[in-house]
This record gives C-alpha cells, sequence and structure tokens, in this order.
C-alpha cells in the first residue's frame, strides 16, 4: 500500500508524511472505535446522551454518521485507491453522506449543549462548515473540477478530524486540573479552527491550487 501513497498524482510522499498518515490513521481508527461503544449501547435517556436535551436520538444519529465519515475519510487521501477510480467513488459517496448525516444531527445536537451557547455556537459553526465543505467538494466532483475538489475535501478532512483533536485536548484538560467547563467551551472552537488554518497553510504551501 505504501508505493501508492503520493500527494500528488505522481509525487511519492516522503517517509515523515507517511509515518504522519499512519499515526493520524491509527488515530481516526481508534477514535471511531471508541465512538462507536455509543452504537452499540444507545443511550436511552437525554442524562445517559450527555445531558443534552435532544440526545436522544439525536446523539446516536450524529456518532452514527460521524464514525462513518470518520472510518472511510481515512483512506480517501491514497492515491492508489484514487486512481482505482470507482472505489473512490462509492467511498467518497458514503463519506459524503456520513458527513451530512453526522453534521446534521451535530449541528441539532449543539444546541441543547450543556455547555451552553459558547459551545452551541462553537460546535455549530463547525457543523454548518463540515456540511459546507463537504457539499462543496462533491459538488465539484459531479462538476470534473478536481482540484476544487481536492481543496473542500482537504478542508472537510481538517473538520472531521475535530473529533481526533478534541478528544486529544479535552484529557489533557482533565490531567491538568484545569477548569472542565470554560475549557469544554473553548474546545468547541480550539477542536477545529487550528486544523483549518493548518488546512490552509497546507492548501497555500502545495501545488493544489485552481488554474487560472
Ligand atoms: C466535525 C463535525 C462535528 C460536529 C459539529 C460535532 C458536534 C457534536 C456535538 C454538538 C456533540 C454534543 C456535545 C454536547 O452536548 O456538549 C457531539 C458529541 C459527540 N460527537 Fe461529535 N461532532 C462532530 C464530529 C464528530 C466526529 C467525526 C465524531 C467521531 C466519530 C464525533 C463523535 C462524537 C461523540 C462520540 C460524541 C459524544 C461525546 C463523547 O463521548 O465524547 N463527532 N458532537
Amino acid at each position: 500500500m505504501t508505493a501508492s501513497l503520493h500527494t500528488s498524482l505522481n509525487r511519492p510522499l516522503s517517509l515523515s508524511a507517511r509515518i504522519g498518515w499512519g499515526v493520524g490513521v491509527i488515530l481516526c481508527l481508534g477514535i471511531a472505535a471508541y465512538s462507536a461503544r455509543y452504537l452499540l449501547n444507545p443511550p436511552q435517556t437525554p442524562e445517559q446522551a450527555l445531558g443534552n436535551p435532544v440526545g436522544v436520538p439525536w446523539l446516536v444519529v450524529h456518532i452514527g454518521g460521524a464514525v462513518i465519515a470518520l472510518l472511510v475519510g481515512s483512506f480517501q487521501f491514497l492515491p492508489g485507491l484514487r486512481r482505482a477510480g470507482r472505489p473512490h467513488r462509492w467511498m467518497g459517496r458514503v463519506y459524503v453522506a456520513g458527513c451530512l448525516v453526522g453534521g446534521g444531527a451535530g449541528l441539532i445536537l449543539s444546541f441543547g449543549s450543556f455547555a451552553g451557547p459558547i459551545a452551541t455556537a462553537g460546535f455549530a459553526s463547525l457543523a454548518v462548515l463540515w456540511i459546507g465543505f463537504t457539499g462543496l467538494g462533491w459538488r465539484a466532483a459531479m462538476q470534473r473540477r478536481f482540484v476544487e475538489h481536492r481543496r473542500w475535501m482537504i478542508r472537510s478532512w481538517a473538520l472531521t478530524l475535530a473529533a481526533v483533536t478534541l478528544r486529544i485536548y479535552l484529557p489533557l484538560v482533565e490531567i491538568s486540573d484545569l477548569p472542565f467547563l470554560p475549557w469544554y467551551q473553548a474546545i468547541s472552537f480550539l477542536a477545529w479552527v487550528p486544523n483549518l488554518m493548518v488546512a490552509e497553510l497546507w492548501l497555500s504551501r502545495t501545488g493544489v491550487v485552481p488554474r487560472a
């Protein structure tokens, strides 16, 4: 599989990028498996759903869609799979469906967050951008504008990875003995704004630019 890892259609990934990709996939699979516990044992009451008044049924819907997006998306950037054509297109449709379902339910959940309006603002902006970027990426692919497709999907993926960064930051807050509520509110933004900035920086530094 490694022989088919490239940043562009022709350029092989460096060793450090391959290692980064491998670590990223392991984190994505780990978070997906950890999140799937809600699907195996669905919350029956809002208390079991993070105290979110709309947590039943929306938390399970959210996690169902988001887990699919996280699992499928990890493999969509493999050029070998992309060149194969059909698997990339089918997995892409599943990824888009996962993002739209996960994002739609995430948007509904954001209004019931136990952490109040600041967390609502953080999660709701994330949900709207996640749905928007993914939709723009899908539309660009349908219109065969593949450079724009890649750019939007890289942004969409940076937001999908909010699931990973959020679950790195939360334990750090707990072990640092920081006050949970304000940090949870901050993390509703910190989980995705830096991801998006890194994606934009990467897009501006690599050759993934639309034709003039
Ligand atoms: C990127 C867009 C996403 C948005 C807007 C979003 C939004 C939310 C919101 C609003 C909540 C409820 C928080 C509360 O009530 O305070 C939540 C919980 C949760 N989300 Fe997401 N989420 C996103 C991505 C993901 C992804 C990709 C996964 C991974 C599979 C995921 C897994 C979970 C889990 C497991 C919970 C329950 C809390 C926990 O056990 O950590 N989310 N999400």
